[in-house]
């Protein structure tokens, strides 16, 4: 990732540039999960209502399993409450930001500590109707083959909800695996919104994507 500035505030930039290091990233969150709402709240940060809603368009029922992966604070988990989900599991690499979530009420199950890429250590694979992660395809984060842990953990049938900030998708391969996966039939496109806003200091694309259900093998004939 270039030195470059993204963000004009300068917890928000810092944290932009952690290299992907989870260590680092750690360590940073953990200093900022009491004031990173403040920060983000003045940066007119939508990510989590975005993603929310855009879930609330393709999973009607209330009741489905879901999974807010790098839940931060916990405002993915505070928005699909609001919008009546009551089964939300949440985990991110920070005990700290984890603790503010747990704060909020509106997890059913939280981990704090949990790296991404490690993610199906601790979570059962197949066992979410739909997974979200909001805020963590973005530059300093997680590489994109971490779309292949979550999409481990979601049931053939569900659905992964995705914020890329626009610098991420622009500077890593995220389409290519994008396309990979939906070649080989591992991934469906249900909806891209593209340049959608994110916060004041720029924008991201959210996904939609499908797992499929393996088609049944013809034993019979
Ligand atoms: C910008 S915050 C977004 C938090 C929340 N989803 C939101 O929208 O407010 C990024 C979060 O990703 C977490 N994170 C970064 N790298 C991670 C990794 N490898 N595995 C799990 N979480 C990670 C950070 O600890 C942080 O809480």
């Amino acid at each position: 990732m270039s030195d470059d500035k993204i963000s004009s505030n300068p917890a928000i930039d810092a944290a932009l540039h952690l290299d992907g290091d989870p260590q680092k990233l750690r360590a940073y969150y953990d200093d900022w999960a009491r004031s990173y709402n403040l920060d983000i709240d003045s940066a007119g940060y939508s990510g989590p209502v975005c993603g929310a809603r855009l879930l609330q368009r393709y999973l009607a029922d209330t009741a489905a399993a879901l999974l807010d992966a790098g839940c931060g604070t916990g405002l993915v988990g505070i928005e699909l409450a609001t919008l009546g989900y009551c089964c939300i599991d949440g985990f991110d690499l920070s005990e700290a930001m984890t603790e503010q979530a747990r704060a909020s009420g509106v997890y059913r199950r939280l981990n704090g500590g949990i790296d991404m890429l490690r993610a199906t250590d601790s979570f059962a694979v197949a066992s979410y109707d739909a997974v979200i992660s909001v805020g963590v395809f973005t530059p300093g984060h997680v590489p994109p083959e971490a779309l292949e842990v979550l999409l481990q953990l979601v049931r053939p049938g569900g659905l992964l909800v995705i914020s890329t900030r626009s610098q991420y998708y622009d500077q890593t391969g995220f389409q290519q695996l994008i396309d990979a996966l939906i070649t080989n039939r591992r991934l469906e496109l249900i909806e891209l919104l593209r340049d959608a806003p994110y916060n004041e200091d720029g924008r991201a694309h959210y996904w939609v994507l499908g797992k499929p259900i393996p088609e049944a093998t013809n034993l019979g004939k």
